[in-house]
């Protein structure tokens, strides 16, 4: 029997529609190696996140298909990923040229959970494969180094501060500096020095992602990092009975104004699931909020994440939720808004080409 050829094997790959773009795998190259020995097809689908939620079912279909053609007897499907972001701006300064999307985790108010869904977005992240950073930009209240149970000065090398590595991130914080529990003062201008720092002085290497914890509200020291940063996007994080439309006007409009897209809302501590009824959700602040809000300003609703004793217990032993819980449902809940998070970037990424460009003016100004 004939061999199969290149071309047969592409067309029979080309149905497979990648949802995110609503193009094929085979126009959008993501068919790649593709080598053919007698009877023996091998060849790579290269996603664009890790966090990929249909990376199962392409390779499965992939794998059917090739395998239902004339004169096949074995088919090999590598599943690889070349997380795509921002590039790297030309002529202007880059505060982080190894770092492909920077993701700020946001709050209208203190105590929202921002912290929580920051260090696990990073986790859930992580977990897909990506590596990950997490810049703990919050002045008045540093608390990675709780969360992630990692503490003490950073090391310096040829005059770059060398990030902690901790629970498979690269973590770096205020907190790490600060030697008692005295609060700090901010003043402007130290707050725009330290985010500069915490960029330029840090050697966060390669990353796919690098997620910014920021000082909650729309103040100053929020707004000089949305400045400052390069930002690829942020996730806005609100609690079922704090949910303001205000505040979340307030917050796109503080991103609107430096170009970072909003990736969308984060309801946290939405419901509550009894452990002895494992399928039954408690609104105990009514249901939709965060999903109506997020319509009425114009962003996308990321998801809810319940609230649970466990989250809690994980934070206070440096073991986030989706590690000292993985199998609990705000542990589910994180992983999903996670992926969702990492779609969003890539569609944005292919969208918007001039995105890294847009930034340069701020940057440097
Ligand atoms: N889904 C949740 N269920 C239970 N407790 C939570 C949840 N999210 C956050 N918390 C707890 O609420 C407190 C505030 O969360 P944190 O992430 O520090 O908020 P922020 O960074 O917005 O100030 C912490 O004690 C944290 O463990
Ligand atoms: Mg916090």
């Amino acid at each position: 029997m004939a061999s199969p050829t290149q071309d047969g094997v592409l067309e029979a790959l080309r149905p497979i529609v990648d949802p995110d773009f609503g193009k094929s795998i085979v126009d959008l190259g993501f068919v790649k190696n593709l080598e053919i020995d007698g009877g023996r097809v091998r060849f790579d689908i290269e996603l664009t996140t890790p966090a990929c939620p249909v990376k199962e079912e392409f390779q499965r279909a992939a794998r059917d298909r090739v395998s239902a053609l004339p004169g096949v007897d074995e088919v090999q499907v590598t599943m690889t990923a070349q997380t795509r972001g921002r590039e790297t701006p030309q002529g202007g300064e880059d505060l982080l040229p190894g770092v492909r999307n920077v993701i700020a985790v946001a709050s209208g108010k203190g105590g929202v959970g921002k912290s929580t869904v920051a260090v696990n977005l990073a986790l859930a992240l992580r977990g897909t494969g990506a590596t990950v950073g997490l810049m703990d930009a919050d002045v008045y209240g540093p608390s990675l180094p709780l969360l992630t149970g990692v503490s003490g000065r950073p090391e310096t090398r040829d005059k770059r501060i060398l990030p902690h590595e901790g629970l498979g991130l690269k973590l770096m914080s205020m907190g790490f500096f600060l030697t008692d529990d005295s609060p700090v003062i901010w003043r402007g201008p130290m707050v725009h020095g330290l985010v500069r720092q915490f960029m330029s002085d840090v050697d966060w290497g390669e990353l796919d992602y690098l997620i910014v914890d920021l000082p909650p509200g729309t103040g100053d020291a929020a707004l000089t990092l949305t400045q400052q940063a390069p930002l690829s996007g942020a996730v806005i994080v609100t609690t079922a009975n704090d949910l303001s439309l205000i505040d979340a006007r307030k917050g796109l409009a503080m991103f609107e104004k430096v170009s970072v897209p909003v990736l969308g809302i984060v309801e946290n501590m939405s419901y509550f699931v009894p452990p002895d009824l494992p399928d039954r959700k408690y609104y105990i602040f009514g249901q939709g909020g965060g999903a109506r809000v997020a319509a009425e300003i114009g962003v996308d609703f990321l998801g809810e994440i319940p609230i649970d004793p466990r989250v809690v217990e994980g934070g206070d032993r440096g073991r986030p939720i989706t590690l000292h819980a993985p199998d609990s449902p705000p542990a589910a809940a994180l992983r999903e808004i996670a992926g969702a998070v990492a779609r969003k970037l890539v569609v944005l990424a292919e969208r918007t080409p001039a995105i890294a460009d847009a930034n340069i003016s701020w940057v440097t100004n």
